[in-house]
């Protein structure tokens, strides 16, 4: 009886044994670890693409952005970005993991969108920059952008895009606690010239550990808010709209599955 356990203990190790060193060379050959810093820097691993997406660095009177991946395993992908931007009051960047894979579903037929994102930020003085999805959905698949939905994880400083806004210059939210994904939402609409908005924020806090679905937050806008079903998810984004200041954001695990 010893003996067996023994034997079957050994047999169910196995495959772990074999298989450990197989991964490890995949995360030290199969990916690009360089960082990069260039304004539309585009570095494709696994079913993602970290973006670099300066787009709005022409607005800074100073600054730099780079960014490297740090490892892959299945679905889950590390990452780190480090920024600095100068002067200017408008996003200078919005480096990000992309998801290139289930897009172009109509949103009716998305059956779950499950994400995990455990993070950390160290900064240096005061940022104004959040820590947020970002989707775009259009009329057709890959057509022209018609909605944004942001979820924000962190909001440093910065604020929503809305339509309506308090006496104290705040923006005023269309609906408040709402509760998706075990966490606690205020919902902002406006538009930002070319799309509407959506924008949830979180009602305490920053959610530094993320995990749930997705979906949910577009089943919310298309039962609550007008967005229809018929709607195409065109972009699955995550990363940091960075305004000013200093800051490393490192994503620990990131992950994102359409189904
Ligand atoms: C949201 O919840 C907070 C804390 O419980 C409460 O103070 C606030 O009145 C609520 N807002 C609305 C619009 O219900």
């Amino acid at each position: 009886m010893f003996g067996f356990q023994k034997v079957s203990f050994f047999l169910l190790l196995l495959p772990f044994v074999i298989a450990a060193p197989a991964s490890e060379v995949e995360k030290r050959q199969g990916i690009d670890t360089s960082t990069h810093c260039g304004q539309w820097d585009v570095v494709t691993a696994g079913p993602y693409s970290l973006l670099l997406d300066q787009w709005g660095a022409s607005g800074a009177s100073s600054g730099s952005d780079c960014a490297n991946l740090i490892s892959l395993s299945g679905s889950t992908i590390a990452w780190k970005t480090s920024w600095t931007w100068v002067g200017g009051n408008g996003v200078k960047s919005y480096t990000n993991m992309q998801l290139n894979q289930g897009l172009n579903k109509q949103l009716s037929a998305i059956g779950s969108m499950f994400s995990t994102w455990r993070w950390s930020q160290s900064t240096s003085g005061t940022i104004v920059a959040n820590v947020a999805y970002d989707l775009f959905t259009s009329s057709s698949p890959g057509g022209s952008n018609v909605n944004e939905i942001m979820i924000w994880l962190a909001n440093f400083n910065a604020g929503p895009i809305s339509f309506v806004y308090n006496s104290d210059g705040t923006p005023r939210p269309v609906a408040s606690n709402v509760s998706l994904a075990s966490h606690s939402w205020n919902v902002y609409s406006g538009s930002n010239g070319a799309n509407n908005v959506y924008t949830f924020i979180p009602t305490s806090g920053s959610i530094t550990s993320f995990s749930g679905d997705l979906n949910l937050f577009l089943k919310y806008l298309t039962a609550n808010q007008g967005v229809s079903s018929s709607q195409y998810l065109k972009t699955a984004q995550a990363g940091t709209e960075a305004t000013s200041g200093t800051a490393t954001l490192t994503t620990s695990a990131y992950s994102l599955v359409i189904s």
